[in-house]
């Protein structure tokens, strides 16, 4: 009887956080197809269903936070904390056993942790693992948190809100109010102590980026000359590198589809902002109004608990619904990258999270970038002054005439269109980068033979 030899595995060790779960599960689906066995270490908390992935095999590894737990986005950081301080000792038990096992398992060829779960990195050097690094943010977002952190170290003053607006020297088309972390109020020391995680390659070998050589060549090229010890595999975006799946960790509203079924070609502005930004109860009036002014039919994602102080839309003008006259929808969640590749959608309202960044880019919609923070305004920023697709509402607080104007100029002027045209164009470069033989197809390539070559 022939002996099929096991397979060589990949463990992943993944982020309890949406926009970080998604493109995780993504890579394990590329490696997958390329003949590896995979593990998703993820944590109890925030938990993927395996149900939906009966490839993978997933490991737990309890986080330990204490019953009542604040888990949502102003607890974050202490959480992230905790979860890799807490995380370690399972995961280091579960690879000592496979490494034990491996004829049965599959030879365990490396670890693949993302950004912010830093804590494999020590587990799998103590246990001469190799390791790769997963970036769910892009290459611009690296470079400008590098310039972000070194400002700080070298000045003690805070910088003058009169130079916001100036460029940031080496970040073109960077404005030092585009930089992650504010340079003009003091941030928390909790902050910064966990962003120097994030700059930092440990003892790991690689970089996996969801981006493409098309669209970040410069800034990838920057990049590489600092981080000379690894290897960089550009492999995104990964939504168009693997067959469509929802990977969601939260309940789509599938009934928005039937909705924009009936609604007419390139009408529809959709808007979301991702799955942790909040906002203010008068920001959200401010968008009702500016979304019924502009008379353009809207999807709109209102996630429970992202208006601070509602628990969902009850704090909504009483007239909004009667002044909207059918043309607007409101879900909790939505299946976005079915929603965005509707031909009713016309526009996209983003946070710019870098998953949702990518989905817009790739559906060749405009983008009415309203970022929040983090990668956020870096991308934006992109959006809208280096591959020109994208309108920045730059504050927060946008009144409702802004927003009416600015929809308008999406949707119905020739700013709009020229911006469609440019989205257009940089769809095309996508489409031609995931398919065969184009960069990310062959990064992959590039990948899953250095993974391959670790174990021999
Ligand atoms: C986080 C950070 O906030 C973001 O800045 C970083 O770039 C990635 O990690 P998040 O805010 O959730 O992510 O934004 P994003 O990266 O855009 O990811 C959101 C994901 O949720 C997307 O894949 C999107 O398709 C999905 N989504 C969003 C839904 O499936 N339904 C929705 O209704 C809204």
């Amino acid at each position: 009887m022939a002996i099929t030899k096991a397979k060589n595995r990949v463990i992943l060790v993944a982020c309890p956080l949406e926009g970080h779960m998604t493109p995780m599960i993504q890579l394990g689906s590329m490696l997958h197809s390329k003949g590896f066995s995979i593990t998703v270490a993820h944590t109890e908390f925030n938990s993927p269903n395996p149900q939906n992935h009966p490839d993978f095999t997933f490991l737990k590894l309890p986080e330990n936070l204490a019953a009542g737990t604040d888990t949502s986005f102003f607890n974050l950081l202490p959480i992230l904390f905790a979860i890799n301080n807490n995380c370690k000792d399972a995961l280091h038990n579960y690879l000592d056993r496979m490494m034990k096992n491996q004829e049965n398992e599959g030879t365990v060829a490396c670890v693949i942790y993302d950004t912010l779960m830093y804590f494999a990195d020590s587990v799998a050097f103590e246990l001469k693992i190799p390791s790769l690094i997963f970036r769910n943010t892009n290459a611009a977002y690296l470079r400008s948190l590098r310039v972000n952190l070194q400002l700080y170290n070298e000045k003690t003053d805070l910088l003058p809100a009169s130079r916001l607006l100036d460029p940031v020297p080496g970040l073109d088309p960077l404005r030092f109010r585009d930089l992650p972390n504010p340079l003009d109020v003091p941030v928390p020391e909790i902050v910064m102590q966990f962003q120097v995680n994030l700059i930092e390659t440990r003892s790991s070998l690689a970089y996996i980026w969801n981006t493409s050589d098309e669209l970040e060549d410069s800034d990838l090229t920057d990049l590489k000359q600092h981080y000379q010890q690894v290897k960089f595999f550009s492999i995104g975006p990964f939504h168009k590198m693997v067959p469509p799946k929802s990977t969601t960790l939260l309940e789509e509203d599938k009934t928005c589809i039937d909705w924009l079924n009936k609604q007419a070609e390139n009408s529809v502005v959709y808007i979301s902002l991702g799955s942790l930004a909040m906002m203010d109860g008068k920001d959200l009036i401010e968008m009702a109004w500016g979304l019924a002014n502009s008379k353009q039919p809207f999807l709109w994602v209102i996630r429970p608990g992202s208006i601070k102080g509602s628990k969902w839309i009850e704090n909504l003008p009483e007239d909004f619904e009667e002044k909207i006259e059918n043309r607007g929808r409101i879900v909790k969640w939505a299946p976005q990258r079915e929603v965005l590749s509707h031909k009713a959608v016309g526009a996209f309202w983003s946070h710019c999270g870098w998953n949702s960044t990518l989905e817009g880019i790739c559906e060749g919609l405009p983008i009415i970038c309203r970022p929040i923070f983090a990668d956020q305004k870096v991308n934006a920023r992109y959006l809208s002054h280096v591959w020109k697709m994208g309108i920045l509402l730059e504050n927060f607080s946008e009144n409702r005439e802004t927003i009416e104007k600015c929809i308008r100029k999406v949707m119905v002027d020739e700013e709009g269109k020229e911006m469609r045209k440019n989205a257009l164009n940089l769809k095309g470069k996508l489409d031609a980068c995931v398919s065969h033989g184009g960069t990310s197809s062959k990064s992959l390539n590039d990948l899953s033979d250095f993974i391959h070559s670790l174990t021999t």
